[in-house]
């Protein structure tokens, strides 16, 4: 089966362009060519950016499986060629089995728990949300959408290079489960590499049914039932009821300003649109189009500063929103002046801490996301792994003649989850277990830490950083989507793209391609990318480094920070960029 097998439109596309469109092209970007050319197929043959963003997500779960797939969950924000705009929350949820301290042993957490294994599992959203996509914004029929990704499935395709590094560097724990062993091992002891043919018929064939069948066949029907049977036989807690009852949401979207544009972003639980908000509030009274070209040190030291207070907000905050109360004065704008008063142009901020946001009670305040009090230095437990090493998870976006605007961030974790695959079904199931607190002040697989409103509860989604964002202009008309893969680093780098397109007056392209840095309050350093060996001239200058160092920022080098895809529209042409940190696709035509 191929493109010819996506059922033919017969509702009234236009074949040429009416003067009342916006732009003149479609465009698409992912990080996988398969993914992408399923996305501009779905749209030749008379599907919207709903639909294209359906069968891309679908394809890139066949092809990019460690990222993302139907075992995880996603968060999508859509623009409808009407202006109307969706959020469709499909994050996986806690089992209702779940308790605050279930990665307790002898009162001390136990991180390999939540990161790996059947204790890891939520119950996934992918399905859900992108049939809820389909049923409020899509054109084509549910069906259809499914067509490139079983085929894909069932033929088999060239494994890529960051899947074979990936099998590579999660074989110890891909071997523990039969079925992962089975798909992602060529033998018992070889794992599959780069250009192996990766061959997923039981994937394909748990989309036919889903294709089929509906959303159904996968909550109430054969899968629920085996996913939960076996999760349960190995130790995990996922049950049947979990799956009947999961439910995507329809959020209410995230709207603030910055310089006369309205950026919509994603509300919790995400976290990532809460925060692009206060930090570009922050920004918003510092020339930044101005240091962004002619003083990168003024430029690169006030994002750090913006980006310490508000991680700092998110350790003590956020969490899922059905659960407990986020204070919207997190975005007041005089909360945030006063966040910045300190803000000195030559000095890091030492010991930055969580604000308290007006109407939330001022007592003694103490750190509860380290459980130290705020003058205590650094907890010692905070020695995660280089966030750098982390890229995982994947953004898409994609835009249409009609006006539709899609970004899509979908995840399954970190790199393959929780390294379970449900025999017999081909899915690998997320780990997403790990994005709650586990404890107060004990770092997940991205050194983040969290607080009592992160914390694990039955039923709970647990505080995400997908940060998939659109940017209005003045008359509300879609000009710039952006969003990223890479954990916390997703927000930074979405809100420095944002910056260099406003501000600096950069394409899409250019403002992807930039360096970007890193920093999310704990640990306390900032990471700059550093792209020796592969292109140096694009890397952030020793001599910048050496300058915020004497300011007191603490720095590492990083190869690459997050992996952001972006679709841009100048008068009424759409440009659409991959990263070039990733062998991806994107087409605008
Ligand atoms: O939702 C989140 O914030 C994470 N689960 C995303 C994971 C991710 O981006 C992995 N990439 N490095």
């Amino acid at each position: 089966m191929g493109a010819s097998c996506i059922a033919p439109f017969k509702g009234s596309i236009a074949a040429t362009v009416r003067p009342d469109k916006l732009t003149i092209n479609q465009a698409v970007a992912t990080v996988h060519p398969l993914a992408s050319q399923s996305a501009m197929r779905v749209l030749k043959a008379g599907g919207n950016a709903v639909d294209a963003a359906i069968s891309a997500a679908l394809v890139l779960g066949v092809v990019d499986g460690h990222n993302s797939g139907i075992g995880g969950g996603c968060l999508v924000l859509i623009r409808q060629a009407n202006g109307e705009i969706l959020a469709i929350d499909g994050r996986e949820t806690a089992s209702r089995h779940a308790t605050q301290n279930m990665y307790l042993r002898n009162g001390e957490p136990v991180p390999d728990l939540s990161q790996s294994g059947p204790s890891a599992c939520a119950t996934p959203g992918q399905i859900a949300a992108m049939h809820q996509m389909s049923l409020k914004a899509g054109r084509l029929p549910w069906k259809s959408l499914f067509a490139d990704s079983i085929r894909i499935a069932e033929e088999g395709h060239a494994a890529s290079r960051s899947v074979g590094r990936s099998i590579a560097a999660e074989t110890t724990e891909l071997s523990k489960y039969r079925a992962s062993r089975e798909i992602y091992f060529r033998s018992d002891t070889q794992p599959i590499r780069e250009g192996d043919i990766l061959v997923q018929r039981d994937l394909s064939n748990t989309l036919r049914q889903i294709a089929d069948q509906g959303p159904e066949w996968f909550y109430q029907g054969q899968f629920a039932k085996a996913c939960s049977e076996y999760i349960q036989s190995i130790g995990g807690i996922l049950d049947i009821e979990d799956f009947e009852h999961y439910n995507a949401l329809l959020r209410e979207p995230l709207k603030s300003s910055y310089r006369g544009h309205q950026i919509i972003g994603f509300p919790p639980p995400s976290s990532g649109g809460m925060h692009i908000a206060q930090m570009l509030t922050m920004l918003e009274r510092f020339p930044i189009a101005d240091w962004i070209t002619n003083a990168p040190e003024k430029y690169y030291h006030v994002l750090i500063e913006v980006m310490k207070r508000a991680f700092a907000d998110r350790a003590h905050w956020l969490g899922d929103s059905d659960f407990v109360d986020i204070p919207k004065s997190l975005l007041d704008s005089d909360y945030l002046a006063e966040r910045m008063s300190d803000f000195n142009l030559i000095e890091a901020s030492k010991s930055i801490q969580h604000g308290i946001p007006p109407g939330q009670p001022i007592g003694q305040r103490t750190d509860q996301s380290t459980g130290q009090n705020t003058g205590d230095s650094v907890d010692k437990r905070l020695q995660p792994e280089d966030p750098a090493d982390k890229k995982h998870t994947t953004h898409l976006t994609t835009a249409d003649l009609e006006g539709n605007w899609v970004a899509m961030t979908c995840t399954i974790n970190t790199s393959w989850g929780s390294k379970v695959t449900v025999p017999g079904t081909g899915v690998m199931l997320n780990n997403q277990m790990d994005d709650f607190a586990i404890a107060p002040g004990t770092p997940n697989a991205f050194g983040l830490v969290g607080a009592q409103a992160n914390a694990v509860g039955p039923g709970k989604r647990p505080l995400s950083s997908m940060s998939p964002t659109i940017v209005l202009d003045a008359m509300g008309e879609p000009i710039l989507t952006v969003g990223a893969a890479g954990g916390p680093k997703i927000i930074n780098a979405t809100l420095q793209v944002i910056l260099r397109v406003l501000d600096g007056k950069q394409d899409i392209a250019s403002a992807i391609a930039a360096p970007r840095i890193h920093q999310q309050w704990r640990p306390e350093k900032t990471w700059f990318e550093n792209f020796a060996g592969t292109d140096a001239s694009s890397a952030i200058p020793a001599s910048l480094i050496e300058v915020l160092e004497s300011y007191g920022h603490r720095f590492e080098s990083s190869t690459g920070l997050a992996i952001s895809q972006g679709i841009q529209r100048q008068r009424d042409r759409l440009s659409a960029t991959h990263d070039p940190r990733t062998q991806g696709l994107s087409v605008a035509e």
